[in-house]
C-alpha cells in the first residue's frame, strides 16, 4: 500500500449543495443509480439460475453437479464477488480512478456474462471468474463515486444511499423475473445472454452520463517524474500479474486435486484467510499508512462497525440459504390451489426494499441534524435482523411438530430484515465513505466489502449446519448474537460517535 502519493481526489462534493436535479440529489447520482441497477440486474439475474443450473441434469442442459459441490461453488462465488472488492478498490486509487475502474469492471462483467452462455464447463468457470473480477472492480468503486457527491458534511448523503440503493434492488428485483424466465424456460444459456445484454445497457448508460460525474471519481496526478511514475505503474503491474499468476495456480491445485480440501475446509479456510487479510490491512494503514490522529480514529471506528456488518450479513444472507430450504420444505405454499415456487420469495426483500427506500429517505432527510446517529442506526439493524430471526425460531419451531407454517411468518421476517437492511446497510457504504482517509477511499470502500464476504460466506456455513442442528436452533442462536451486537453497539454509542467526527 505504499506510493500513497498517487490518489483519487478527495471527497469533493462535486455535487455542488444547489445541484438537485435527481430527487433533490445532484444529477450524477442518476447515472449512477441506472448503472448499478444495471450491474445488480445482470449479477441477481445470474445468480437466481446459477444453483439450478448447475444441479439440473445434462440431458437438461444442465451441469449435473450434486447439491454439496453445486452448493460449495456458489457460496464461494457469492464471496468471492465481494472480496475481490478489496484488490478492485486498491487498483482504483493507485492506477484507474473510480471513473474507469467502473468501465473496466462493466466490461469484464459483460464478457463474463457472454462467456458463461457458451456452452461447456471451461466457459463456465472462466465466465464466473470474470465476474468476480469485475464485479469487484465495480461495486466498491461506484459507491466510492456516489460518496463523492456530498461534502462530508453534507446531510443528504444517507438519503442519497438509500435512493442509489433503491437502484440495485430495481434490478434485483427484474432479474430473476426476465433472466429466470429466459433460462428456466427456454434455455438456461439464453438467460445468461439477457444478464449480459442487461450490462451492455449499463454500460452505455454509463459512458452517456459521465459528463455528469464531473471530477468524482478521477485520479489526480501523482505529482512524479514521468520516469518515477513510470517506476510506479510497473510495480503495480508486476503486483497485478504476481496476484493474478497465485491466483491462477492456485485455481489449477484445486482443478487438480492437489490441494486435498473438502469444500467445508476450503469455504472455513477462506473465512480465515478473509478475516485475517482483513485485520492485516487494517493493521497496516493504521500503523503505516502516514494517518494523522483524527484519519487513526475514524479508521478504528470502521474497523468496529466492520466487525458489527460481519455479523448483520452473516443473518441476512441466509436470505438466499436457510431460508430458502424453510420456503420449500416448512411453509405452507398454496394459494388458490397451486403451489408456487420456493424461490419466489427471492423477490419479497427487493420489493420491499423498493416500497421502504422513499419512507426511509424521507425520513433521514427529515429529521436532518435529529436523525440517529451512526451507531444507533448499526444497533437498530441488528435488532430488527434479531426481531426476524425470533420469529423464525418460533416458526420453525410450530413447523417442527408438522404442520407447515403459512407464507406470512416468511413475508414478516423479509419485511423486517429489510427494515434492518435499510438502517445498516447504505448508512455503511456511505459512513465508510465520509470516514475513509482520502488516500484509501477506494480501498477502504473495498476492505467494508469484506465485511460483507464474510458474511456470505458465514451465511452459507449456517445453512450448512441445518443437518447437525435443527433449523430453530441455528434461528434461535442467530437471535442470541445479533441481538446482543445491537444492544452492545447502542450501548456504546457514544465513544464510537466520538471516534467518528470529522472535521467540517
Ligand atoms: N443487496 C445488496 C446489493 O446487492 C447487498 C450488498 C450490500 C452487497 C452492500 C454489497 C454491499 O448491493
Amino acid at each position: 500500500m505504499q506510493n500513497a502519493a498517487s490518489t483519487t481526489l478527495p471527497p469533493t462534493g462535486s455535487g455542488t449543495p444547489g445541484d438537485r436535479a435527481f430527487f433533490g440529489h445532484p444529477r450524477a447520482l442518476a447515472t449512477l443509480f441506472f448503472t448499478e441497477m444495471w450491474e445488480r440486474f445482470s449479477y441477481y439475474g445470474m445468480r437466481a439460475l446459477l444453483i439450478l443450473f448447475m444441479t439440473s441434469a445434462a440431458a437438461e442442459g444442465g451441469l449435473g453437479f450434486d447439491n454439496a459441490k453445486a452448493g460449495a461453488i456458489y457460496g464461494l462465488y457469492t464471496a468471492g464477488v465481494y472480496l475481490f472488492a478489496l484488490p478492485g478498490g486498491w487498483l482504483a486509487d493507485r492506477l484507474f480512478g473510480q471513473q474507469r475502474a467502473v468501465l473496466y469492471g462493466g466490461v469484464l462483467i459483460a464478457c463474463g456474462h457472454f462467456t458463461l452462455a457458451v456452452p461447456g464447463l471451461f466457459t463456465f468457470y472462466a465466465g464466473l471468474v470474470l465476474i468476480v473480477l469485475g464485479t469487484g472492480l465495480l461495486k466498491p468503486n461506484i459507491s466510492t463515486i456516489v460518496g463523492q457527491l456530498y461534502s462530508a458534511t453534507d446531510e443528504r448523503r444517507d438519503a442519497g444511499f438509500s435512493i442509489f440503493y433503491m437502484g440495485i434492488n430495481i434490478g434485483g428485483f427484474l432479474a430473476p423475473l426476465v433472466c429466470g424466465y429466459l433460462g428456466e424456460e427456454i434455455d438456461w444459456h439464453l438467460g445468461f445472454v439477457a444478464a449480459g445484454v442487461g450490462m451492455i445497457l449499463g454500460l452505455v448508460q454509463y459512458v452517456a452520463g459521465l459528463k455528469h460525474l464531473g471530477r468524482a471519481g478521477i485520479m489526480i496526478p501523482s505529482g512524479f517524474e514521468p520516469a518515477a511514475e513510470n517506476r510506479r505503474r510497473q510495480q503495480i503491474y508486476r503486483r497485478l500479474a504476481g496476484g493474478l499468476v497465485a491466483m491462477a495456480g492456485l485455481a489449477g491445485l484445486l482443478a487438480a486435486g492437489w490441494l486435498p480440501l473438502t469444500v467445508v475446509e476450503l469455504a472455513n479456510a477462506t473465512l480465515i484467510i478473509i478475516a485475517g487479510f482483513a485485520i492485516a490491512c487494517f493493521a497496516y494503514m493504521f500503523a503505516a499508512g502516514g494517518l494523522d490522529t483524527g484519519e487513526k480514529q475514524r479508521l478504528g471506528a470502521i474497523a468496529l462497525l466492520f466487525v458489527f456488518s460481519w455479523i448483520f450479513w452473516s443473518g441476512f444472507e441466509q436470505g438466499g440459504s436457510s431460508f430458502n430450504l424453510f420456503a420449500r420444505d416448512l411453509t405452507d405454499r398454496v394459494i388458490l390451489g397451486w403451489e408456487f415456487p420456493a424461490s419466489w420469495f427471492q423477490f419479497v426483500n427487493s420489493a420491499f426494499v423498493i416500497l421502504l427506500v422513499p419512507v426511509f429517505a424521507a425520513l433521514w432527510l427529515r429529521l436532518g441534524k435529529r436523525q440517529p446517529a451512526v451507531p444507533v442506526k448499526f444497533a437498530l439493524g441488528l435488532l430488527l435482523l434479531g426481531a426476524g430471526f425470533a420469529v423464525l425460531t418460533v416458526g420453525a419451531n410450530i413447523a417442527a411438530e408438522g404442520t407447515k407454517v403459512g407464507l406470512g411468518w416468511l413475508v414478516v421476517v423479509y419485511l423486517l430484515h429489510t427494515c434492518g437492511e435499510l438502517c445498516l446497510s447504505p448508512v455503511g457504504l456511505s459512513t465508510v465513505s465520509r470516514l475513509a482517509p482520502a488516500r484509501f477511499t477506494g480501498q477502504m470502500m473495498g476492505l467494508w466489502f469484506l465485511s460483507i464476504s464474510l458474511g456470505n460466506l458465514t451465511a452459507g456455513q449456517l445453512a450448512g449446519k441445518t443437518e447437525t442442528l435443527s433449523m430453530a436452533q441455528i434461528f434461535f442462536w442467530v437471535f442470541v448474537v445479533s441481538s446482543a451486537a445491537g444492544i452492545t453497539i447502542a450501548l456504546f454509542q457514544r465513544p464510537i460517535r466520538r471516534l467518528m467526527t470529522v472535521d467540517p
